[in-house]
């Protein structure tokens, strides 16, 4: 007990003393600790009823018939993709402006990602240039089936105009959400607000340690409408066993299983549901949170030169602000965006960036993509910095990090 107090208060005394600003913080509170103790009593640490109570409450959450929870958003992705029935051979459009986890689960199984430039207001997935992409592929006879949009730091795409390609091109919609949780979009279509789009196969979120909500540091969930996916994704979820196996230890469940599938070991903790629950019936609490922090970023960063921020458009979005991503004009700044996170950091104020895009790594360098090939991506990247940002951040922490990113690009 004295060890952990001893560590904890040595860990704020530094924060206080070196005004540190960690890139994120989660907040965990008595709540997650007493689900996490009532799984320990419990005894059954495995997939169990916590995970079934998370899927449930998140289900009901995003306004969907299933979801089906595993160990992360990546598991998530590549079941999808799966079970989608994309394949071999087959192509998918995907933002180069994402995480490798988007297009690797496509790499898995032979599936060819066409990658997409990005829209520099927001730097989701550009519609011109994913309809031109489309256009060069039908020309050289690639068979395009899928499309996988990703909702960039918490702002959704704007849906409609992926449901426009998928009608004209004839495309299964995978989404990556793995950034949201609490995000909407309006739909001048439907004339409704959605928190995920009616016409996608299924949406992947994640619960790493920084994302909107956490189960602990690793997890995901599936949401989908479609009994059959969700059938499908759950028995794919552990190794292909039929569904309901995880309950074979219990008075009620079937001694015996049978294996369906080739599957994979992708399955939630109860232990991580038990945490993900209690981060649930906060999720709107901390996304209030992380909005009125943006809020005061940008109060505070007005006049600053040199700096923008995205365009958040919030009669048509709500935006979970899972990150705050700033642009940097480095024509006219007296440091490099490189420099400045540098000299950030030894500040003890940690920023990042989100993303390399993917074509400017070496893998996909090998492919044949080249920085030319994208344009805006690889001017944004250039640019872009994500300042730190989590639900309990103050005040003063948030006048620290821009009071010193003043002093550094104006040499003040
Ligand atoms: C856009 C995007 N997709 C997928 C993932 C993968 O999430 P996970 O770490 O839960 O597998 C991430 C992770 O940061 C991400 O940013």
């Amino acid at each position: 007990m004295y060890e952990v107090f001893e560590y904890t208060y040595n860990w704020f005394f530094t924060e206080i003393m070196t005004q540190s600003v960690p890139f994120f913080r989660p907040s965990i509170g008595q709540e997650e600790q007493d689900n996490i103790l009532s799984v320990l009593k419990n005894g059954w640490l495995t997939t169990g009823i916590w995970c079934k109570k998370f899927e449930q409450a998140f289900a009901e959450y995003i306004g969907v018939k299933h979801c089906v929870a595993v160990n992360s958003a990546t598991a998530a992705l590549h079941l999808s993709v799966i079970a989608s029935g994309i394949r071999p051979g087959e192509a998918v459009l995907v933002p180069t402006m994402t995480f490798v986890s988007t297009v690797e689960v496509l790499y898995y199984h032979n599936i060819h990602p066409i990658l997409v430039d990005c829209d520099p207001k927001d730097l989701t997935m550009s519609a011109q240039d994913a309809r031109c992409k489309l256009l060069q592929a039908r020309e050289k006879g690639v068979r395009v089936t899928g499309v996988i949009p990703v909702h960039y730091a918490g702002k959704m795409v704007q849906m409609d105009w992926v449901e426009s390609l998928v009608e004209e091109f004839d495309l299964k919609i995978i989404e990556d959400a793995a950034h949201c949780c609490c995000s909407k979009y309006f739909s001048n279509r439907h004339k409704k607000w959605f928190k995920k789009c009616p016409t996608s196969l299924t949406q992947c979120y994640s619960f790493y340690c920084t994302k909107c909500i956490t189960t602990g540091g690793e997890g995901g969930i599936v949401a989908t409408d479609s009994d059959e996916l969700a059938n499908k994704i759950r028995s794919l979820s552990l190794h292909g066993l039929s569904t309901n196996a995880w309950e074979r230890f219990s008075e009620q469940g079937d001694a015996f299983y049978d294996i369906t599938t080739l599957g994979y070991k992708y399955n939630l903790t109860d232990v991580a549901a038990a945490i993900g629950c209690a981060q649930l019936v906060k999720a709107d609490h901390f996304t209030k949170h992380r909005i009125q922090a943006v809020a005061i970023y940008k109060k505070f960063l007005q006049g600053i030169p040199h700096i923008s921020c995205l365009q958040d458009e919030p009669e048509h979005f709500l935006h979970s602000y899972h990150l705050f991503v700033i642009k940097l004009n480095t024509m006219q700044t007296l440091v490099s965006r490189d420099q400045l996170i540098q000299q950030l950091k030894i500040k003890h104020i940690v920023t990042s960036v989100h993303w390399k895009p993917l074509h400017l790594h070496s893998f996909y360098q090998k492919q044949g993509y080249t920085a030319s090939s994208f344009p805006e991506a690889t001017h944004a990247f250039n640019q872009i910095i994500s300042l730190p940002l989590f639900p309990d951040i103050t005040e003063e922490q948030i006048y620290h990090v821009v009071n010193t990113l003043k002093k550094l690009l104006t040499g003040g």
